[in-house]
């Protein structure tokens, strides 16, 4: 949704991008005015990428290797214009079959965009039967979380589950698999890598040391791809009355978008403006 990004935060001075993956939504800022853009991403092979892409901008880019809800103590210096966020995976980490994302493809079951804490794998073998269900059923949003969780359970009896391969097959053994329906480990896979890189609790905590970074006027653009991530953004800058909210309904890709770009499908933009401080009654 880079039209919308832009039209957004276009033309500011120091835009933070929170998510800046491969760096094309932070060059794209760049291109359209913006003075300097910081660069934040929790995975360092994703800022190397965007580092090598952004180099003609010299100066006007800075990387900065944290994860967002540390994004305080890493920006305080300055005043912030803009702040944007492009939730989730990105391609290029799908993509990658050692980095233990994808169903498509085997690889060891990983899943942690930092290479830190607990993997995927570590869940699968030791979380006990009841939270495994929960977290596939929360976090997935799938309805058949108990069964998959104790077909998890009793494979995982036999010998460790290491691989993208061994857990899909098992999905697909606990469930089975309709001829041309999405994958059934979709479901699975998306709920232990927002588990695993606790997704929902790094979006909490980051959006309102976003919010006050920001100068009057500045804004916060939230890009989330999953309902329970869009309700954190929705429920906070509703109940933050530091902010004004300038999506009413969230933005949502066009037809042609998705048709570019399927991942992109679900996909809804929410933003809000930093409103100048109400100064408290004497
Ligand atoms: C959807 S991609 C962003 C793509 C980017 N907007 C672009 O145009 O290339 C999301 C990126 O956010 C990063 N990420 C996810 N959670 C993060 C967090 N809590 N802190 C920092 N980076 C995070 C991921 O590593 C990934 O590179």
């Amino acid at each position: 949704m880079v039209r919308e990004v832009i039209g957004f935060l276009g033309g500011r001075g120091t835009v933070v991008d929170m998510t800046v993956g491969a760096g094309g939504h932070a060059e794209a800022l760049l291109e359209a005015g913006v003075g300097l853009l910081v660069g934040v991403d929790r995975d360092p092979s994703a800022l190397a990428l965007a580092s090598e892409r952004l180099a003609m901008f010299g100066q006007r880019f800075r990387p900065v290797h944290a994860r967002f809800s540390e994004i305080d103590a890493n920006v305080a210096d300055r005043a912030i214009d803009g702040v944007l966020l492009d939730l989730g995976v990105s391609s290029m980490q799908l993509d990658q079959p050692d980095r233990g994302f994808s169903y498509r493809e085997d690889g060891p079951l990983d899943m942690r965009m930092d290479r830190e804490g607990p993997s995927a794998a570590d869940l699968v073998n030791g979380m006990p039967q009841g939270e495994l269900a929960d977290l596939i059923f929360e976090f997935g949003q799938e309805p058949k979380s108990r069964r998959i969780a104790s077909a998890i359970v009793r494979a995982r009896s036999r010998s460790p589950i290491e691989t993208t391969d061994q857990l899909a097959g098992i999905v697909v053994g606990a469930v089975g698999r309709r001829p041309g329906g999405p994958h059934p480990a979709r479901r699975t896979f998306q709920a232990l890598r927002i588990a695993v890189n606790r997704e929902l609790e790094e979006l909490a905590a980051s959006l309102p040391q976003a919010v006050e970074l920001l100068t009057p006027g500045g804004r916060v653009v939230v890009i989330a791809y999953h309902s329970l991530e869009d309700r954190i953004a929705k429920q906070t800058f509703r109940a933050d009355d530091r902010v004004a909210v300038l999506t009413k309904r969230p933005l949502q890709p066009s037809e042609d978008e998705v048709r570019a770009n399927p991942r992109a499908r679900s996909a809804k933009l929410r933003a809000a403006e930093r409103v100048a401080k109400v100064q408290e009654a004497a």
